[in-house]
């Protein structure tokens, strides 16, 4: 059995992905609180610190690199300091870190996880991401880069935090949220393969403008708000029109936004 190893097994698509390893690979999660399933050899580390990579990668013949750090993604909301920096720690240096490592112990297919439309990324943390493409692109080991649209569980977040407002700002871009699930399936499969380079992107079942979307969010979680239509800035504007729909060759998913939120409970 080949060793995978997972970075963000922890978070939200790592949690669905880890299921789909566990029958085929033998499954390693390098995680800074580690979980409790018994199924994953879990390797306490740090991708900011280089903690733990070095005995992460030894022996294994795949990496899914999915750990991410975005502070907006965090919070569910832009402050003003995320249109002018994002932290480079994990996605750029993190990246570097697990490359040089995953290298010299003789890994042979390197799978990053990254965003649909970041080729001329707006804000900051999209520019990290496409530094850490570049790196992997660059790097000694063969690779596949898997891009998705906006995941659910981030839109619903946002619209969570949002509608705390006394009028919730409804701009007009269009929204393509995909399933971590279905997301997980589709990067399971290209384990199997060869490095592949540059996937098909990964999309949802569905493209809505934000007011359609908000709308459902809203008659789901039995919220009641008021809204507007307001602008926002440019670069957030673009940046999430950009990363939000994927093109017509891209893979897709089946999970639509109404079924997610049907199945799942606000975070
Ligand atoms: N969210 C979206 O809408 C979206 C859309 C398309 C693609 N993606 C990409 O999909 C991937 C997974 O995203 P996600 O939404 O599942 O993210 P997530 O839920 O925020 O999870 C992030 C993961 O990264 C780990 N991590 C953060 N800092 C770390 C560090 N210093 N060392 C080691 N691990 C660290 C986190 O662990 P801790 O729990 O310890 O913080 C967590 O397991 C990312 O590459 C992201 O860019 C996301």
């Amino acid at each position: 059995m080949d060793t995978v190893l997972v970075t963000g097994g922890t978070g939200h698509l790592g949690r669905d992905l880890l299921p789909r390893l566990k029958d085929s690979y033998r499954v390693r999660v390098l995680a800074r609180s580690p979980g409790s399933d018994p199924d994953v050899e879990w390797i306490r580390g740090d991708l900011a610190t280089g903690e733990g990579i070095a005995e992460a990668v030894a022996g294994c013949q795949t990496v899914i690199h999915a750990a991410t750090l975005s502070p907006a993604a965090r919070r569910g909301y832009f402050v003003p300091k995320d249109l002018w920096s994002s932290p480079a720690e994990v996605e750029r240096d993190g990246t570097a870190r697990l490359l040089e490592q995953a290298a010299a112990a003789g890994v042979d297919h390197m799978i990053y996880v990254s965003i649909v439309g970041i080729d001329k990324p707006r804000v900051p943390y999209l520019r990290r991401k496409l530094e850490a493409e570049y790196l992997v692109r660059q790097g000694p080991i063969p690779w596949s880069i898997a891009r998705a649209t906006q995941f659910h569980w981030l839109l619903d977040r946002m619209l969570n935090k949002m509608a705390r407002l006394p009028m919730v700002p409804l701009p007009d871009v269009k929204v393509e949220p995909v399933d971590t699930a279905d997301f997980a399936d589709y990067l399971a499969e290209s384990i199997g393969n060869a490095p592949l380079g540059r996937l098909a992107d990964f999309g949802g079942p569905e493209v809505l403008s934000f007011s359609e979307a908000f709308d459902r969010w809203r008659q789901v979680r039995q919220r009641p708000v008021r809204t507007m239509r307001i602008p926002l800035p440019s670069a957030v504007s673009d940046a999430a029109a950009a990363m939000s729909i994927s093109d017509s060759d891209s893979r897709r998913g089946t999970v639509t936004w109404v079924d997610w939120l049907g199945t799942h409970t606000a975070e």
